[in-house]
């Protein structure tokens, strides 16, 4: 066989079951379309009913069998039974994605504790409630977990202490589990997204066609990502072209993690103006 067909068959996902925390829209969706078209079976899940169900359908619309269920990830008991529905109709789970997240910007000493505690709850408890509720229903050996994090995990960004503080976790525990779950056959890993082009999450940091225009020409590709990037990443890193890959940090940034954090000044003015109105 030559090692293009390799290739080829090492991201044929045919019958394979893909879960995806948080789903139902931007990169996250995308990863669930990515995997779609390499012929997986795909649950979608996020909190808004009506959303995470076209967004399954948009999926069916590519030939996939997908399913969407309405779940909220802080809810340990209601991502257990998303969980156990989908191992109910699709079995055991290939590779399980977490990626629901929260995100606004706020300096610390402007943030109540409600706040705090609602993207923490988020993203890192909601993190572990995934992970941990899909234990179970993982296949053992060959399962690929992979925990969307982001550049706030390593670097320092003011008005991000909630993001800094949940995404670090994050990536603990994705190094954590790894070396908990290895000896089952299980790998975990985190993908970093640099700015990622009509997104949700960069809609929050960069409000203005100027910040949008900053935030491009300092990325040392001189460009956003878009979404299919990290779709196209997450697929190789949960196939068995990565089978000794686990416990990793991988950014896709373009480089622009390299930079440290950003300064998110004139964002949070303008985010602040927005909300005053
Ligand atoms: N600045 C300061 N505090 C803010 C805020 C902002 N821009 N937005 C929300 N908060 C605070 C609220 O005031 C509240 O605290 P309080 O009870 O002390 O007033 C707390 O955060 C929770 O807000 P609430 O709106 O009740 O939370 P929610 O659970 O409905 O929504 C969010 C969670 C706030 C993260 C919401 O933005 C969300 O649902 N985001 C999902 C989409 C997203 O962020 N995508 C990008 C991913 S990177
Ligand atoms: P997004 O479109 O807002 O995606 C977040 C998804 O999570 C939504 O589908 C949302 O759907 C779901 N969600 C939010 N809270 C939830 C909850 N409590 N329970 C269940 N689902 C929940 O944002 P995005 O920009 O594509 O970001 C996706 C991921 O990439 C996030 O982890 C983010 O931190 C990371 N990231 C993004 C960028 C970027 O440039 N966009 C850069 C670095 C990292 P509902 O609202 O319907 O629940």
């Amino acid at each position: 066989m030559s090692n293009a067909s390799n290739l080829a068959a090492a991201l044929d996902f045919s019958g394979k079951h893909v879960f995806i925390a948080g789903g139902g829209s931007g990169i996250n969706l995308a990863i669930g379309e990515a995997f779609a078209r390499q012929g997986a079976r795909v649950v979608l899940v996020s909190r808004t009913k009506e959303r995470i169900e076209a967004a399954a359908a948009g999926l069916r619309a590519l030939g996939a069998e997908a399913l969407g269920l309405s779940a909220d990830v802080r809810d340990a008991e209601a991502i257990r039974a998303a969980l156990a529905t989908a191992h109910e109709t699709f079995g055991p789970i290939d590779v399980l994605i977490s990626g629901a997240a929260g995100n606004f910007l706020a300096p610390a000493a402007g943030m109540s504790a409600n706040g705090f505690r609602t993207v923490i709850d988020i993203d890192l408890n909601g993190t572990f409630h995934v992970l941990r509720g899909a234990h179970e229903f993982l296949r053992k050996p060959g399962a690929a977990v992979l925990n969307i994090s982001a550049p706030q995990a390593f670097n320092p960004t003011p008005y991000q202490a909630h993001v800094c503080a949940a995404k670090a976790g994050i990536d603990m525990l994705t190094r954590v589990l790894a070396m908990e779950w290895g000896a089952e056959g299980i790998r975990i890993n985190s993908l970093v997204p640099g700015p990622i082009g009509d997104t949700e999450g960069l809609r929050r940091l960069a409000p203005s066609a100027e910040a949008l225009k900053v935030m491009e020409q300092t990325v040392p590709l001189r460009r956003l990502g878009n979404t299919d990037e990290i779709a196209n990443m997450a697929t190789v890193l949960c196939s068995p072209l990565a089978s000794f890959v686990t416990g990793a940090v991988l950014t896709v940034d373009g480089g622009s993690s390299l930079l440290g954090g950003r300064d998110y000044t004139d964002a949070y003015a303008a985010s602040q103006r927005a909300r005053a109105q």
